[in-house]
């Protein structure tokens, strides 16, 4: 879609801010419909955004980016979740050819040689299916939260994203981790097991580990490289609305 004026951003924003996230969601949906989508990737903060969308019936679009390299305990909180909820959620697939074409070329597990080949890989698997995922679309809600890293502290809930073109909304940017887990607790929400063996941000297998205490919330992703390279370009060029 086309940019909405700034203003038109901020009213919303003003306005999504001031609902619960099944409120916020239906409004969403009811500005935007058949072009509201949220991207889970069945962490402990996307389960409690499925609950709301599926439990209370919201027209909101579910989807995932099914890597290839997510981990067992990834596709059985995946599969419950289809089964508590009586749902089939969509997978988008990395492109046949560009995979089969990078890892001839790198080798499976490339991404721990290099930051480029790392890009390259998360590129492949995660950003380009997400174009395509998002493609038509209005709005993308994701689950991220502000207590995950110093990069997302200042993230406003609402934002521009210039690269997909689609407003991206975050319903629960500002929860404390006690809160999402009091949420799943309550609603008795299927959930990924890792969130119990110190795993706390979970992307693929290979590129995440689990955390000491004390440590960095996204500590166990890419550990290997700075902090400053940190993020897979799911999350990157987007514009601060509020
Ligand atoms: S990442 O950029 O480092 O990979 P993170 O794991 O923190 O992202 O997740 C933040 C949000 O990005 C999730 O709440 C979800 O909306 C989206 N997301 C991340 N990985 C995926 C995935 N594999 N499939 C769909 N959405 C994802
Ligand atoms: Fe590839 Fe690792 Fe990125 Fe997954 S997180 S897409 S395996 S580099």
């Amino acid at each position: 879609m086309e940019a909405p004026a700034i203003q038109t951003l901020q009213k919303l924003a003003t306005q999504l801010d001031s609902l619960s996230i099944g409120e916020a969601l239906q409004l969403l949906a009811d500005t935007y419909p058949g072009k509201t989508t949220f991207s889970t990737s069945f962490s402990f903060e996307d389960q409690v955004i499925t609950h709301d969308i599926l439990h209370n019936s919201i027209p909101v679009k579910i989807f995932t980016l099914d890597t290839g390299r997510l981990f067992a305990e990834t596709f059985s909180v995946w599969s419950s979740t289809n089964s508590r909820y009586q749902t089939n959620i969509k997978a988008y697939y990395p492109d046949q050819s560009a995979i089969e074409v990078f890892v001839e070329a790198t080798g499976p597990n490339s991404f721990y040689e290099s930051v480029d080949n790392r890009k390259s890989c998360c590129h492949i698997r995660k950003v380009e299916p997400l174009k395509r995922a998002l493609a038509g679309n209005a709005v993308w809600i994701t689950g991220l939260r502000a207590e995950h890293s110093s990069a997302r502290q200042d993230l406003p809930s609402v934002e521009w994203d210039a690269v997909n073109q689609v407003i991206k909304y975050h319903p629960i940017l500002r929860w404390t981790t006690e809160q999402v887990r009091d949420y799943i607790d309550q609603y008795n929400i299927p959930y990924n097991p890792l969130h119990d063996r110190g795993f706390v941000s979970i992307g693929c297998a290979p590129c995440t580990r689990a955390i000491k205490a004390g440590e960095d919330f996204r500590a166990g992703r890419w550990w290997w490289e700075d902090n400053s390279k940190k993020e897979c370009g799911l999350h990157e060029k987007t514009t601060l609305v509020k």
